[in-house]
């Protein structure tokens, strides 16, 4: 029996105490988790009580992710690994973006030009938003479905709030043959996200602010093709240079008009989206 004396033994004991039958995906990356591990803790002289103190963070991110609050995805989040994620599998050229922790399936399906707003929102300002799907040659999708969502005025989704009726600021449009859609709702603002937890302690330890510039969700897609998760930018937004968990594109950012009482909003704006052929993979 050899048992590890050094640094690297130990790193390679435990790669190889892996069985030879592992998925092979999951193989390469335990396995380099394993060593990033390694290499962190030995760079760094991770101490018992760092260890320990990492652990209990993990365990109370945990305890907090109730609810339909994830705080391992808003971690993911601070940290810029699901904009890395975004980045590598679409690259910087896309127009995706991350989906963030307040998805929710099941919005309801609206007419064209609906408004997802159910209530006021004290200070709301509101905008109408209208665009056309095409595929990438620019040929209209027709039947393409646009599920939106964003936050209310106090900073906070329906799923957050209890003061907000349940689906509020949320809902699923379809395309007409032109690949034409449009809906109302609020101006969006900008928030801060959840940091009443780990993920807000991680952002005071490193003297972060947790602000999230001014956006509105969207997950746009259509059968046959890929769908695109996204998000849609205020230009005018002092958040906009500065996202606390950095998923800004330029070809997202848009500028949101006065309505001059085109459509009996305050505010204008059009958003185009190309939707990619499905992955021959898939
Ligand atoms: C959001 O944009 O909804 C969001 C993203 C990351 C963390 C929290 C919220
Ligand atoms: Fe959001």
């Amino acid at each position: 029996m050899v048992f590890p004396t050094s640094i690297d033994q130990l790193t390679h004991a435990v790669l190889n105490a892996s069985g030879a039958d592992v998925e092979p995906r999951k193989r390469v990356i335990i396995e380099s988790l394993i060593r990033h591990l390694h290499g962190l803790v030995s760079e760094v002289n991770l101490t018992l009580d760092e260890l320990l103190a990492a652990c209990r963070f993990l365990v109370d991110a945990g305890k907090i992710s109730t609810g339909g609050r994830d705080e391992f995805v808003l971690i993911a989040n601070i940290l810029g690994v699901e904009v890395l994620v975004d980045m590598i599998s679409h690259g910087p050229e896309s127009q995706t973006a991350i989906l963030g922790p307040m998805y929710r399936s099941e919005a309801p399906r609206l007419p064209t030009g609906a408004n997802i707003s159910r209530v006021r929102a004290p200070g709301e300002v509101q905008v109408f938003v209208e665009g056309y799907v095409t595929d990438v040659a620019g040929l209209p999708v027709n039947g393409a479905t646009l599920e939106v969502w964003q936050a209310s005025t106090n900073g906070l989704y329906d799923n957050e709030d209890p003061e907000q009726p349940d689906m509020n600021l949320r809902g699923l449009f379809e395309t007409d043959a032109k690949g034409y859609y449009a809906f109302r709702c609020l101006r969006p603002t900008p928030y801060p996200i959840p940091d009443d937890g780990p993920g807000g302690r991680l952002l005071r330890i490193l003297h972060r602010h947790p602000m999230r510039p001014a956006h509105i969700h969207f997950i746009v897609s259509a059968p046959a093709r890929q769908p695109v998760i996204s998000q849609l930018y205020d230009s005018d937004c002092k958040y906009i240079d500065n996202d606390s968990i950095f998923a800004v594109k330029p070809s997202l950012v848009l500028d949101f008009e006065p309505d001059n009482g085109t459509h009996g909003t305050d505010r204008y704006v059009r958003c185009d989206w190309r939707l990619p052929d499905a992955n021959p993979q898939a």
